[in-house]
């Protein structure tokens, strides 16, 4: 698939069919977050591929932060109570992948691990879209992060960066706008 087309088609993924996608599949996605660029090259990242019941707590956890955001029941709108459904079962993905890196104390290099690790999920996106996979960056299970590490047995010196569920998916959302879209604002030229 053309680079082009893969970053102007992928879409954030909330519907997922129950297939299981096949390992080899998984390895070349993770592959091509691999060949990221990185900060003093470190490649300061490590994935977690996660299925089975943990992949379930990840939802339960998920759909609980989700649902504070509109506590009452009886009040929540259609749009609310679609994203609660997505957030609890994670569209139905079978597959959760979890992007760490080392944390540091000193800011600048946080920043550059994130930055690394943040370019190596952008290509695992891609190369998912292109194998006919759909994802969904997300950082809003990341309020609970402390209690996620300790879900999936991550080391005090990592921190979670992001999460995506993986599959085939069931629907694609249409594109958002860009907000931008003749760059007139968010680009300017210095010469
Ligand atoms: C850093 C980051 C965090 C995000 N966190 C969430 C999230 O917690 N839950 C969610 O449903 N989508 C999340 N998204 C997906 C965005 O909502 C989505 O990228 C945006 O609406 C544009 O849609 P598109 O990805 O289909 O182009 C996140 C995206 C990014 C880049």
């Amino acid at each position: 698939m053309d680079l082009f087309t893969a970053i102007k088609g992928r879409r954030s993924c909330r519907k997922y069919k129950p297939d299981v996608v096949p390992r080899e599949k998984i390895e070349r996605i993770l592959q091509a977050a691999n060949w990221a660029p990185s900060g003093r090259n470190w490649q300061q990242w490590e994935f977690l591929v996660v299925s089975g019941e943990k992949r379930d707590k990840i939802g339960q956890l998920y759909g609980e932060l989700a649902a504070q955001r509109w506590p009452d029941p009886q009040a929540r709108t259609p749009e609310q109570k679609v994203f609660l459904q997505w957030a609890e079962t994670l569209g139905g993905a079978p597959v959760v992948i979890v992007a760490l890196t080392k944390t540091d104390a000193d800011p600048n290099t946080r920043k550059m691990n994130l930055e690394s690790v943040a370019a190596a999920f952008q290509n695992l996106l891609l190369a998912a879209y292109a194998e006919g996979l759909g994802t969904c960056w997300m950082t809003g299970p990341l309020r609970r992060e402390e209690e996620l590490k300790e879900l999936l047995g991550v080391a005090e010196d990592q921190e979670i960066v992001a999460v995506t569920p993986l599959g085939y998916p069931a629907e694609w959302p249409a594109p958002p706008l860009r907000l931008d879209p003749d760059l007139s604002q968010k680009v300017r030229w210095i010469e």
